[in-house]
């Protein structure tokens, strides 16, 4: 059984992935590690507590960093709402977080089970940076990680060139990138057009179980966002997808294998990955090491949305 952690800043798009995983029979959640980005790292747990009480799940959930590693916090308040999760009053977990610190619990995971451990990243990378920055050898035998982060191929939603993720906190995407692990990304281009959930299939996901019922409420003020900012009723989910790239391989139609480099000078660029492809520079621009990671390149709309939506009918 592929054994995972889910690294992630809980909001209403992290809650749906978490969902997938937990719903997903064939993998096993070994634990659930939060991080500061959408909202604190304290609010985000709670999240992540609730989303998986919601499903019935006891993994535990490890608190990690409050902070990116060199700039100040800054929330998507607008985006999912001030707790996250479609400010409805969702979040009352009974239970309380597991002891000790997620970067730890990573690190001890990772040496109990090497070369078996896939990370899946839902938020800023800063636990996964601390964890390198802490223990490089032991990080090395992460068998591949997971990554919602940059815009792939398609414009950047923080700037016109960086992605949430990663703006928030580009240090700990540049150590992840340059640590050798192997990286799969799911940029945010995957999760636009036809594989948005529109409202239609959110009522029908409501209707179908608890679970559902609980993720259209989780994302109202996602849709909300989409309809002022975008004009269309419907709500994108980025760390959806990209769980789906993970654990949900029929899923993934195209990938490219990449060499990325990650911008971290203060500037329009801050936040900015560039991704070098395979036979498609000039033999004049910089000498490239190889091609170590991968970024998926296209999915299947209609077959995501089929699993998605029945996900929550089988509950
Ligand atoms: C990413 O930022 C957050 O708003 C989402 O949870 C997702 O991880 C998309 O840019
Ligand atoms: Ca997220």
């Amino acid at each position: 059984m592929r054994k995972f952690i889910i690294d992630t800043d809980t909001a209403s798009d992290d809650c749906a992935a978490l969902m997938m995983a937990c719903m997903t029979k064939n993998i096993e959640i070994m634990g659930v590690t939060v991080v500061a980005g959408n909202v604190s790292v304290e609010q985000a747990g709670r999240n992540a507590k609730m989303t998986l009480e919601v499903c019935g799940s006891d993994v535990p959930v490890f608190l990690g960093a409050k902070q990116p590693l060199m700039h100040s916090r800054k929330e998507t308040i607008s985006v999912h709402g001030v707790d996250g999760m479609g400010d409805k009053g969702l979040i009352h977990p009974q239970g309380g977080f597991a002891p000790g610190d997620a970067v730890d619990y990573i690190l001890n995971t990772v040496a109990e089970y090497p070369d078996e451990i896939e990370i899946v990243v839902l938020g800023p990378v800063t636990n996964i940076a601390l964890a390198i920055l802490r223990d490089r050898e032991t990080m090395s035998r992460v068998k591949r990680i997971w990554s919602m982060g940059t815009p792939g191929f398609g414009p950047g939603n923080a700037t016109p060139v960086s992605e949430f993720n990663v703006f928030i906190d580009a240090e700990a995407y540049k150590i992840m990138l340059d640590s050798g692990i192997p990286v799969s990304i799911a940029g945010f281009d995957l999760c636009v057009g036809d594989i948005e959930i529109d409202l239609d299939e959110l009522a029908e996901i409501a209707a179908s179980s608890p679970q559902g019922a609980f993720l259209k409420d989780a994302t109202a003020v996602l849709l909300d966002f989409n309809r002022k900012t975008r004009g269309q009723d419907m709500i994108d989910l980025p760390d959806a997808v990209a769980m789906a790239c993970a654990i949900w391989p029929e899923t993934v139609t195209g990938r490219m294998n990449v060499y990325c480099y990650t911008c971290i000078d203060n500037g329009p660029c801050y936040g900015q990955v560039i991704f070098y492809r395979e036979g498609s520079t000039y033999e004049s621009m910089p000498e490239i090491p190889g091609y170590p990671d991968e970024v998926i390149t296209s999915m299947d709309a209609g077959g995501f949305t089929k699993r998605f939506i029945g996900m929550f009918k089988k509950q």
